[in-house]
């Protein structure tokens, strides 16, 4: 069936695999990707498919109301795929009113776009809002976050995915907009942007920089692979139920500090350094504020109904981001050089 389907965000991290995999997937849909290319944003993430028949990038800002109404009249569109956020923990830490102009009021602007386009005719249609783990807050030492767990939103950044997520619900009760929404664990993969931890230490032991580890490097995240959250909004966006929650998750628990040391023997050995070497990088620095201290997530609903599973284990996803990162060593440079540089600085020092 032919459909026109929006996905906003898809410069981005984890849009430019969901972009890639429909564009790819899916030749009778036509695929818009609305990105502001924030820093975030990076149009060598989907160079591969820019030339491709049923696509169209279109720069463009969710905060601008008149830009959504008249792209949303123009087009009509059958569904809407929403990924354009702020980020990054630290940053909302730094500045958190972008947060809530993008997360927040963005994503109501879009909600209120779509509503008005389709006239209250909602039939076929579908917003899906990706979302993440960190609306629930953080768990105690056991324990999974399920879809019932009530929201706890602890850093300007979860708080303001949380909104998100609540102005979404608000519109599926209020004027019966068909919604899913999914929380997902953290992931890793291509274009990882090096402010987050797994693509920062990659980088850095490339550089033999110094490892930042914060506080006691004993926080918990339950890591999965980008293909795999990728696959996973194709299944919910087709067979999802509407309405309902889905979690995703790795089942794949790590401390921050094993992570890191798995990360420096993985790299050692790609870089022929002596065993141990990059492990001498790691330090200590001090901790984030608020900083969360575990997450983990039961995806059980998404396993069970709709019968999604992971595809690679830890290792052989490290090893694939690993390597992606050695053959686009371009993409990291570029992406370093300019204004990484005084966020780094401002950061780190
Ligand atoms: P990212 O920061 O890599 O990409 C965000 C994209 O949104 C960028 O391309 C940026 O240019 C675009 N954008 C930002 N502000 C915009 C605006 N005002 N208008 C239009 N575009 C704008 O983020 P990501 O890691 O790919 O995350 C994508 C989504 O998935 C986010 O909603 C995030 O909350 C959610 N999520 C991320 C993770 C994770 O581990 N990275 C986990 C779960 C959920
Ligand atoms: P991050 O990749 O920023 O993701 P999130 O905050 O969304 O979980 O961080 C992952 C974990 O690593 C988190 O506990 C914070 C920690 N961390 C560090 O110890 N050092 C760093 O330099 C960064 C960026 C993160």
């Amino acid at each position: 069936m032919s459909k026109k389907i929006l996905i906003t965000g898809g410069a981005g991290f984890i849009g430019s695999h969901v972009v890639r995999l429909f564009v790819n997937k899916y030749p009778s849909y036509h695929i818009f990707n609305l990105d502001a290319l924030t820093y975030a944003g990076n149009l060598e993430n989907i160079k591969d498919i820019a030339e491709a028949t049923n696509y169209t990038f279109i720069k463009g800002d969710i905060n601008d109301v008149n830009f959504l109404n008249t792209l949303f009249d123009e087009h009509k569109f059958d569904g809407v795929i929403h990924l354009a956020a702020e980020s990054h923990v630290d940053r909302s830490i730094k500045n958190p009113n972008i947060f809530i102009e993008t997360n927040v009021i963005g994503t109501a602007n879009l909600l209120s776009a779509f509503k008005d386009a389709c006239q209250s005719d909602f039939k076929n249609k579908l917003f899906y809002n990706i979302s993440t783990d960190e609306v629930y807050g953080s768990l105690g030492k056991t324990g999974l976050f399920t879809e019932e767990t009530p929201y706890d939103p602890q850093s300007p950044y979860a708080a303001s995915k949380a909104a998100s997520d609540h102005m979404v619900r608000a519109f599926g009760n209020t004027f019966q907009l068909p919604f899913i929404i999914s929380n997902c664990s953290n992931n890793y993969g291509a274009n990882h942007f090096p402010e987050k931890l797994i693509p920062l230490c990659i980088h850095n032991i490339k550089k033999n920089k110094s490892l930042p580890v914060y506080g006691d490097g004993q926080y918990t995240r339950d890591w999965l692979f980008v293909e795999d959250h990728a696959n996973a909004i194709d299944l919910i966006f087709h067979e999802g139920k509407v309405g309902e929650t889905y979690n995703i998750g790795g089942c794949n628990e790590w401390t921050n500090l094993d992570l890191v040391h798995l990360l420096c023997e993985l790299m050692d050995e790609k870089l022929d350094r002596e065993k141990g070497h990059s492990a001498k990088l790691i330090t200590f620095v001090k901790d984030r504020a608020g900083h969360d201290r575990r997450y983990a997530i039961d995806a059980s609903k998404l396993m069970n109904e709709l019968g999604w599973r992971p595809s690679v284990s830890f290792e052989e996803g490290l090893v694939k981001t690993i390597n992606w990162y050695f053959t686009n060593e371009k993409w990291l440079t570029n992406v370093t050089s300019g204004s990484y540089k005084d966020y780094y600085k401002n950061m780190y020092h």
